[in-house]
């Protein structure tokens, strides 16, 4: 399996934003993820379409989307173009329209992944497993950094792995928040693969901090 570390910007210093960026770029991260926040499905702003355009000319990495978002069908063709590599809605804001917005990522050239809340089951990602190329387990309640991880979204990591497992797929399982070098080896034991670290990477050494995960994460 191949373990990958995707830092979060929403804990970067946006007054230098793409430096932060070139520097775990450099220091081993897999790809960027970036937290896209509307103030309603979640009640935080973060950032939009302009910046995922205007960090393309900062690393070719790949670009991670995570939206929380209401409504995200109506914004898909926007973040490709502005150049996202893959895409995260969250189920819970498709409701009944999840395979038509995985359709449309499918249709803009982006990998299509879905997200779901610690108190969402896995349930609806797995009806669609066999479209996705990544289901990202929230480990924290979205629309914040630095949360404390919650410990009790692991068992649904687990099951996760082994439906995939079972139906021979080849989809990531990535985790977001309140992931720390403490934790890291618990969450990939369960079955996770991709780790998004927002805190983590961007407080002190950044350089220090992607090297120091991604040692965590050979083998
Ligand atoms: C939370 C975001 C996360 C967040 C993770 O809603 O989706 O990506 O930035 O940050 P840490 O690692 O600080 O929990
Ligand atoms: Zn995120």
């Amino acid at each position: 399996m191949e373990y990958k570390l995707a830092p979060s910007i929403l804990a970067a210093d946006v007054a230098c934003l793409g430096d932060q960026i070139r520097q775990v770029d450099e220091a081993g991260a897999d790809s960027i993820h970036i937290d896209v926040m509307d103030g309603v499905f979640v009640p935080n702003l973060s950032f939009g379409v302009p910046v995922v355009k205007g960090l393309r000319k900062c690393s070719k990495k790949f670009f991670d989307v995570h939206l929380m978002i209401v409504n995200p069908i109506d914004h898909i063709r926007d973040f490709a173009e502005a150049g996202a590599d893959g895409i995260t809605v969250h189920a819970e804001a498709c409701g009944d329209r999840l395979y038509d917005t995985i359709i449309e990522m499918l249709g803009n050239g982006v990998s299509p992944a879905v997200a779901i809340r610690p108190d969402t089951a896995i349930d609806p990602v797995v009806e669609v497993l066999d479209k996705l190329s990544m289901v990202l387990v929230m480990t924290v309640y979205p629309g914040y950094g630095g949360q404390k991880i919650i410990t009790n979204t692991f068992s649904k990591i687990k099951k996760l792995r082994r439906v995939i497992d079972e139906k021979d797929l080849d989809v990531d399982i990535q985790v977001d928040g309140g992931i720390t070098l403490e934790n890291i080896t618990e969450v990939k034991d369960a079955g996770a693969n991709v780790f998004v670290a927002g805190t983590q990477v961007f407080s002190g050494d950044i350089s220090k901090n992607v090297k120091d995960f991604r040692a965590l994460l050979k083998a």
